[in-house]
């Protein structure tokens, strides 16, 4: 796998068709690329393949130049990138969706019970003495049979999340989004309400929601103020989606049970932030999509975008701009 490359293309004008010549440029490291390299190392390039971590901007798109046609980002979330600016500049964006859904939800649904069944702070106790006898009320959380879960964007991700919490009982579903997706929503009999009418009817709100500048922070103040005080939040989207000062108040307040957060803002998370001194926020670093099975196919499929951009040649997984 590789992290970020620059492509600076060569192409044989006796073969057209067969004979495509790329000089790969490579930041050969599991370390994100430092800006300075990122900027000297985009110089000229015909085509980028980067990483979430890697921020794509009007700085960088002016540091590669005119050359610059394609980028191919191993990620779905394209958050990272000036969409905009790239798109006026009429180059052609790769992205990794579907991929990396299961894996994704499967995280999402981990997360969720390990959050709402308490297993960070039981393994705690049991390990640290706190365990001297089965007690009645002892370790008790919140089960998902009977409840009603709030999904925050039922595309690709929250449908597969919904189609796994199903089978423990979920008594209902609810989602919000720009607009209703009945097709996608009837699998669950999921119904479509506004973000208020999801917060205080949900026992447990899942964020599966792409960051826009729409979803920025759409989970603050008021969404943890209207949530139910028995209820579990969990984000596998943008740590930007919430305000995370707001969840700190809530979750100290006792406004909500708890919170699971795959991602957060910054990331890495500082070791001392507030967020990390609660029992009730179970913290992990961004490791949604992280198997190597679906890591080894996003690569493929980011290298394969990348190369397609650089022939003009339909990319598998095209971002539409
Ligand atoms: P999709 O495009 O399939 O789904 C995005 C969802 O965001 C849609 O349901 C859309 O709803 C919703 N959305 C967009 N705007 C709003 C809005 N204003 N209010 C509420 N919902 C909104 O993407 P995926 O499911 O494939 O991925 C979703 C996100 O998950 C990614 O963008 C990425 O940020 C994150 N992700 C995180 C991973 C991790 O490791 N934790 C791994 C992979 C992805 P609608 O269109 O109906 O409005
Ligand atoms: C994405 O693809 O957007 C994830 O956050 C990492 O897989």
């Amino acid at each position: 796998m590789f992290s970020v490359g620059f492509m600076h293309q060569a192409r044989s004008l006796e073969l057209p068709c067969l004979c495509w010549l790329f000089k790969l440029e490579q930041w050969d490291s599991d370390e994100p690329i430092s800006r300075e390299d990122l900027l000297k190392g985009v110089a000229g390039a015909h085509g980028i393949l980067c990483l979430l971590s890697d921020k794509i901007d009007k700085e960088v798109l002016d540091a590669a130049g005119s050359n610059l046609k394609v980028i191919s980002t191993l990620s779905v979330g394209v958050d990272h990138l000036a969409v905009d600016e790239i798109k006026k500049r009429g180059i052609r964006l790769g992205y990794t969706p579907d991929v990396l859904t299961d894996a994704t939800a499967e995280l999402a649904v981990a997360l969720l019970l390990t959050t709402s069944r308490r297993l960070p702070e039981g393994i705690q106790e049991a390990k640290n003495g706190g365990w001297i006898s089965w007690k009645p009320l002892w370790m008790c959380g919140y089960q998902l049979l009977n409840s009603t879960v709030g999904i925050i964007g039922l595309g690709r991700i929250g449908q597969a999340i919904a189609r796994r919490l199903k089978p423990f009982g979920v008594q209902k579903f609810l989602y919000t989004g720009r607009r209703p997706r009945a097709k996608e929503a009837a699998e669950f009999q999921a119904v479509f309400v506004p973000l208020e009418q999801l917060a205080a009817q949900s026992d447990f709100v899942v964020v599966s929601c792409a960051l826009t500048p729409e979803t920025q922070e759409l989970c603050n103040k008021n969404f943890f103020q209207k949530m139910k005080k028995t209820a579990v939040f969990v984000n596998v989207s943008r740590g930007d989606v919430v305000n995370q000062e707001d969840l700190y108040q809530a979750l100290t307040n006792g406004q909500i049970t708890a919170a699971g957060l795959d991602v957060t803002s910054p990331e890495p998370l500082p070791t001392n932030h507030p967020l990390f001194s609660l029992k009730n926020c179970v913290i992990l670093p961004h490791m949604g999509s992280a198997t190597y099975g679906t890591r080894n196919t996003m690569s493929v499929l980011a290298v394969n975008n990348l190369l397609a951009g650089l022939k003009g040649e339909p990319m598998p997984s095209e971002f539409k701009l």
